[in-house]
């Protein structure tokens, strides 16, 4: 079963080709970070241009690298949501235009189900149940996968997502966009312990997180002692990291352990986060719990995935009609 995806729901446009399921014979990725970077996030109009410019060429690569004809694909995948509306359109009307020319089987696939699908493209993919932490620019949260394409919500967060306070704090300390990537590497030359950044406690015991408190106390930090050296620079980038890994494992564990779940898979952009993937590896192997982590270049935003969740929907038997729209919303539990 040789299936094309496409992703265009934030800033990256891509597509990519999968064979069986498992075996990805193209990857094409084409980020628009220099297009974003002078404004220091997404311009949601900016991106849709760029997807509209470059969706072609991308998917034409895709097609060339893996040696595939469109006229011989067996399934069409597209991210139908969560993200920009007008950068999903894109992808949303080039997959169902093609389908239509070349009547191929068509499917939607949620975003953030394709995250936890980048871990079934390993050499060591999970089996159900097993708890998954998406944790991505736009979202974070905890899902319980008690069987294929079924998720439960266990947390999320209450206010920023953990990429956005990636994002936010680098941006306080003048270190660009996007910000994750900027973070860890300011964080190498600084001390974690430096500033005790505060961790949110929910009050009401629910497995939610919250990172509001501690980009608000980044932004306290620095407005209080300008300008910031490089050293210090380098100190606050490390103390805010260790306290987003602190409370990222903590409550992910701590699920784990409630659920009674052996397996946890740690998804999205924020997982390519070096001291994020070691922290957790390490607390979840003190509980025995196996850790499934995608390569850093499957967890960023990608098609390979978007392929993989459509390729096991396709399997199950469903498919998109060409009514099918963009649903910036579309939530997987
Ligand atoms: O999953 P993703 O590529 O796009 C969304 O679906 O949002 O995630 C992007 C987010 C950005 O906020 C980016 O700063 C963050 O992932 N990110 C990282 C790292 N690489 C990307 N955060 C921390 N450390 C990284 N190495
Ligand atoms: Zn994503």
């Amino acid at each position: 079963m040789i299936v094309l995806g496409i992703e265009s729901s934030c800033d990256e446009t891509a597509a990519a080709v999968l064979a069986d399921g498992r075996r990805l014979l193209s990857n094409v990725v084409a980020s628009q970070d220099a297009i974003h970077a002078p404004y220091g996030g997404v311009v949601p109009e900016l991106a849709s241009r760029r997807h509209l410019e470059v969706i072609g060429p991308v998917i034409q690569q895709a097609l060339d690298q893996a040696g595939v004809k469109l006229a011989n694909l067996d399934g069409i995948a597209v991210t139908q949501g969560p993200g920009l509306v007008g950068s999903l359109l894109i992808g949303c009307s080039v997959a169902k235009a093609l389908a239509w020319v070349h009547r191929t089987p068509l499917v939607g696939v949620n975003h953030l189900e394709g995250h936890v699908y980048a871990a079934f493209l390993t050499d060591d993919p999970p089996t159900h149940p097993f708890l998954a932490l998406v944790v991505s620019g736009g979202h974070t949260a905890l899902y319980h996968a008690r069987e294929p394409l079924r998720y439960t919500l266990v947390g999320q967060t209450r206010d920023d997502a953990a990429g956005e306070a990636f994002d936010k704090a680098a941006k306080l300390l003048g270190l660009g966009f996007p910000g994750g990537p900027a973070i860890q590497r300011a964080a190498e030359q600084g001390d974690p312990r430096a500033v005790a950044f505060p961790l949110a406690q929910m009050t009401d015991g629910a497995r939610d997180f919250s990172f509001s408190g501690i980009k608000t106390s980044v932004s306290l930090y620095v407005k209080r002692r300008p300008p910031l050296s490089a050293a210090q620079v380098a100190d606050v980038a490390a103390s805010f990291q260790a306290a987003v890994v602190k409370m990222l494992v903590r409550k992910t564990i701590r699920a784990a352990l409630h659920l009674g779940v052996k397996r946890v898979v740690l998804t999205g952009g924020v997982a390519a986060n070096g001291p994020l993937r070691q922290a957790l590896g390490a607390e979840a192997a003190e509980h025995c719990i196996a850790l499934h982590i995608p390569p850093p270049q499957l967890c960023t935003d990608n098609a390979a995935m978007i392929t993989a969740a459509g390729t096991a929907r396709l399997r199950a038997g469903e498919r998109a009609g060409l009514d099918m729209n963009a649903r910036p919303d579309l939530a997987l539990a």
